[in-house]
């Protein structure tokens, strides 16, 4: 496909004032004019910070979740108006760790999706397995499922949103999918995609799950593996420069 790549790295609760500072700097200095384009998902407290650390830059920025709220009374929530005051242009929605770790739903994630994209932030909607569902044999089952509550939610607006397919087994655990195994998913979600736009073939679906440096090229040239959604190997900047040069 023609069109461009997107390589996300996600920080999850990593970072602090001074090596944000310095990754952004080495990512900087190293990044020249990218072949694709370039996120980084940073803890929230963080946004103000990477915000001017990127201006100019070729860096957009990312938040790693949002509220399904519009406003109001939801303690330690971040709405989607507080996101787009800090010039986050993306939002993570439904990473495994917050379906696993707090509770969200397909609906409640096909909710954040929708209050992303009407307050002008697209949503990096994830999907992905876990090992007890792939060895039952459930894995398309489970993704389309997690793509269908999406899909329902944003009705004619689907083609605005990113996809990122992570297997739960693949993550953070150093056992990335075979390009084969990413294929095979990505392909299933584009056909899904198809059936709800005529613009299937535009939307990013990116891989997450244990992309490094010397595996990202050859999931990279997968006809429908479109970028890349980096957890550990955005944390050092070689590695994610290494990553970002292998996407074209
Ligand atoms: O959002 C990123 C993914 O969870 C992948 O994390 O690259 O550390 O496996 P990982």
């Amino acid at each position: 496909t023609q069109k461009k790549k997107l390589i996300a790295g996600n920080w999850k609760m990593n970072g602090s004032l001074q090596a944000n500072a310095a990754l952004l700097q080495a990512l900087r200095d190293g990044l020249g004019v990218p072949g694709c384009g370039v996120a980084v998902a940073v803890p929230a407290p963080y946004l103000a910070q990477v915000q001017a650390l990127v201006a100019g830059s070729e860096i957009a920025l990312a938040a790693q979740d949002v509220s399904q709220h519009e406003r109001g009374a939801f303690t330690g929530e971040v709405s989607v108006s507080m996101l787009r005051d800090f010039g986050a242009r993306y939002a993570l929605v439904g990473h495994s760790e917050r379906r696993q770790y707090h509770g969200e739903t397909d609906a409640v994630v096909a909710a954040k999706a929708q209050r992303a994209l009407s307050g002008g932030v697209t949503p990096i909607v994830c999907v992905g397995e876990t090992l007890a569902e792939r060895e039952a044999g459930q894995t398309e089952t489970v993704v389309k499922r997690q793509l269908a509550a999406v899909i329902h939610a944003v009705g004619h607006c689907v083609s605005e949103i990113v996809v990122a397919y992570e297997p739960v087994w693949a993550i953070g655990t150093g056992r990335t999918a075979t390009p084969e195994q990413a294929q095979q998913v990505h392909a299933v979600l584009r056909a899904q995609l198809a059936a709800a736009t005529e613009s299937a073939d535009r939307v990013l679906i990116l891989y997450g799950g244990s992309m490094n440096a010397a595996n990202a090229a050859e999931l990279l040239a997968q006809p429908d593996i479109d970028g890349g959604l980096v957890g550990g190997a955005s944390l050092k900047a070689a590695d994610f420069l290494k990553i970002i040069a292998a996407a074209h």
